[in-house]
């Protein structure tokens, strides 16, 4: 199971570096982050692509709840304890922004691009839910990659022990996601959206 999950998740995890990157370009405004989703969609939305990334979700989530399951009540150490809270948030945001993703593009027929996601973010009181809902899934990606990093390295690397790399990276996602948020909300002043996107919040 261990292995399953390890095998899918790096699969994922070359997705959703991009799909950040992505987003991180959005503090260049949104035309740059939709130019870039533009390019990238070539790859992720061509069919044998997009059928490989969402069965790894669908795998990923399976194996990660029975591995949740089996590993809650014996890990102790902090790593190991991030490892599983930040797994059990991660598949949640996962199956709900993959639902709301698929339903936004075959059922409300939406350009699920730049302004599609950041909806939430930039309108009121939705955004009392959005933000923590993804800064907590940016964070949790960090949070889980400096667990297995803590896990799998042994060495010491440019001066600094196994526990410190991990908290390199935890800082990191720290940065990442105010950085993120800052893109997504158009530089912390709001972003207007099209009209065209008020279908997502009933209006
Ligand atoms: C601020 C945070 C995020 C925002 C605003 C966001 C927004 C979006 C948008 C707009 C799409 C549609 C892309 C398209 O139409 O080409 C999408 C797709 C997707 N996102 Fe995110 N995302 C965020 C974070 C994440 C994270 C942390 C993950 C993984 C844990 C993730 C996983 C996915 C997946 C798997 C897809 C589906 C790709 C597809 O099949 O087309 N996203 N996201």
């Amino acid at each position: 199971m261990n292995r399953i999950h390890f095998i899918s998740g790096f699969a994922l995890t070359i997705f959703i570096s991009l799909h950040l990157f992505n987003h991180f370009i959005s503090v260049f405004g949104a035309e740059a982050h939709i130019e870039l989703m533009n390019i990238l969609r070539i790859v992720y939305r061509n069919v044998i692509v997009e059928t490989i990334l969402l069965t790894a979700v669908s795998v990923q989530i399976i194996s990660g709840s029975k591995l949740f399951l089996s590993k809650r009540k014996l890990v102790k150490d902090y790593f190991e304890k991030l490892q599983i809270w930040t797994g059990l948030y991660l598949g949640f945001f996962i199956i709900v922004h993959v639902g709301a993703v698929l339903i936004g593009r075959h059922i409300l027929n939406l350009d699920t691009n730049y302004y599609f996601g950041v909806m939430g973010l930039n309108t009121f009181p939705f955004n009392l839910f959005f933000i923590p809902y993804y800064g907590f899934a940016i964070f949790s990606f960090f949070g889980h990659i400096a667990a297995i990093h803590f896990q799998k390295m042994n060495k010491r690397f440019l001066g600094l022990e196994v526990k410190q790399q991990s908290n390199f990276i935890l800082i990191t996602g720290i940065v990442v996601t105010v950085i993120i948020m800052y893109g997504l909300t158009g530089g912390f002043i709001g972003v207007k959206i099209p009209v065209e996107y008020d279908i997502i919040l009933g209006k």
